[in-house]
């Protein structure tokens, strides 16, 4: 096996990558990425693994989301903030009900670049290749506009530091004080689940009363007035992420500065191939996407090479199956797992696996699939012994409509009213809502389970 390095990637079978008809351009834009500052630090994404790894023992709980894709024209910091209300108050309700700590990790500040089912696009009889995502090419209907310009990579760097920058002051800056909890509410999900949202936060007002007059505040005052915040996205553009990538120079060892975590879609997770070898170098917690047809062999074959140590943190799979369709993949990648002794975090992805086009042709999500697959998940870990670490959504804080159902219910026809993703239909903040306090009613039995399990 020839050595890793931040490049050793390019020369193996790459896949969902773009190519730059001005390599000339490309390696200006790489060079000057590679001189940047990263965006995070290897400490953060060593702490991260740590509660990742509690996630794995049923100690923690992953809670990541955010959108499909990132776009330059939907960047604002309204955007940004429900997206992160909403995550505030679904680890509320999850903390509530799972009575373990929620890790937060959105799928922000990178998540830019996307793999897709085709190369090429036709509308009527035009044909185009496929937009890949703002930090390659743009969405326009148009064959410049689909031309990849690496410039791109250079505003979506500038956007990801905006947004992270943001993000670290909402974390700490006292918006995320749990005082707030009240606060937290956006207008448009009053008729969801806002009443029982109110009475959690009603009973942890309580008790935060209760605390400060008992004079038990002063020691905890930190950890309730900020919260952990991490980033993630799918690491696909292999040229940006060499480019951000640095050694550590506490551990020696190596980091892609991009984002906390990175993981490796369902498309792109050749055991031999690119993305897969760039991810096996670095020391970030890694997510790896797990669909169909994924079989033990090659979940052998990742797991060898992405977690050759057996790092407990180290590896998140995400369970991607679709509504129906657990019972038949999942048990048998908890075998190998099992039979391996590995260590995983496993997580549930209950959107990729249930994409349909509607009636109206919008590619969309019925949220009654979305729930089922999340309850299919913990059905089959409850009967295999084995423990689910956390949820994984494609959401946004806005009021959009582009996944149907929820008790809001959007139809159909609605569809078309408030339709913005740049690729995948998202949850909106009401549909986040109800399907927290679903993951949080899973959570609790498993608990009460697990506690009778131990009284008798
Ligand atoms: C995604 O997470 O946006 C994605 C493309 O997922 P998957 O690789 O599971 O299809
Ligand atoms: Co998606």
């Amino acid at each position: 096996m020839s050595e890793w390095t931040k490049s050793s990637w390019r020369a193996k079978p790459r896949i969902q990558m773009p190519d730059y008809p001005d390599q000339a351009a490309l390696q200006e834009v790489e060079a000057q990425l590679a001189r940047f500052p990263v965006l995070v630090f290897a400490g953060e994404a060593r702490r991260l693994k740590k509660h990742l790894a509690a996630a794995g023992r049923g100690e923690a709980f992953l809670l990541q989301g955010g959108d499909c894709a990132e776009s330059f024209d939907q960047f604002s910091s309204d955007a940004i903030r429900d997206t992160f209300k909403v995550m505030l108050q679904m680890a509320i309700v999850l903390t509530h009900g799972a009575k373990v700590p929620v890790v937060k990790v959105g799928r922000m500040a990178g998540q830019f670049a996307k793999p897709r089912s085709a190369p090429t696009e036709t509308v009527g009889d035009v044909e185009l290749p496929s937009y890949r995502g703002d930090i390659i090419n743009k969405l326009d209907f148009t064959s410049e506009a689909r031309i990849p310009d690496p410039q791109n990579m250079l505003r979506a760097y500038t956007q990801a530091a905006a947004t992270l920058n943001l993000l670290r002051a909402f974390s700490t800056g006292g918006y995320a004080d749990v005082h707030q909890v009240h606060s937290w509410t956006l207008g448009f999900t009053e008729s969801g689940k806002a009443d029982a949202y109110r009475e959690i936060a009603n009973r942890i007002s309580d008790t935060l009363d209760f605390m400060t007059a008992a004079g038990i505040n002063s020691d905890t005052a930190h950890t309730l007035q900020t919260v952990e915040f991490y980033t993630s996205h799918e690491s696909l553009l292999l040229e940006y992420e060499e480019a951000l990538t640095r050694i550590d120079s506490l551990t020696g060892q190596w980091l892609a500065g991009s984002g906390h975590m990175i993981w490796i879609g369902d498309r792109t997770r050749q055991p031999d191939g690119a993305h897969v070898e760039f991810a096996s170098g670095v020391q970030n917690p890694i997510g790896l996407k797990a669909g169909p047809t994924m079989t033990s062999d090659d979940l052998k074959a990742l797991m060898a090479k992405l977690n050759p140590d057996n790092e407990e943190g180290r590896l998140t799979l995400i369970a991607r199956f679709g509504a129906g369709n657990v019972a038949e993949h999942l048990p048998r990648l908890i075998k190998t797992v099992r039979e391996e002794g590995a260590k995983v975090t496993w997580v549930c992805d209950p959107m990729h696996g249930n994409t349909i086009k509607s009636s109206t042709g919008y590619k969309t999500r019925p949220f009654d699939s979305v729930l089922r697959e999340v309850r299919e998940f913990f059905g089959v870990h409850a009967s295999e012994g084995s423990t689910p670490g956390g949820v994984h959504f494609e959401m946004t804080g806005q009021d959009v409509t582009e996944c149907t159902g929820g008790v809001r219910a959007v139809s159909d026809e609605d569809l078309s009213d408030r339709y913005h993703t740049a690729c995948d239909p998202r949850l909106n903040a009401s549909q986040s809502l109800e399907l927290a306090f679903l993951v949080a009613e899973e959570l609790s039995s498993r608990r009460e389970a697990s506690k009778d399990q131990a009284a008798g």
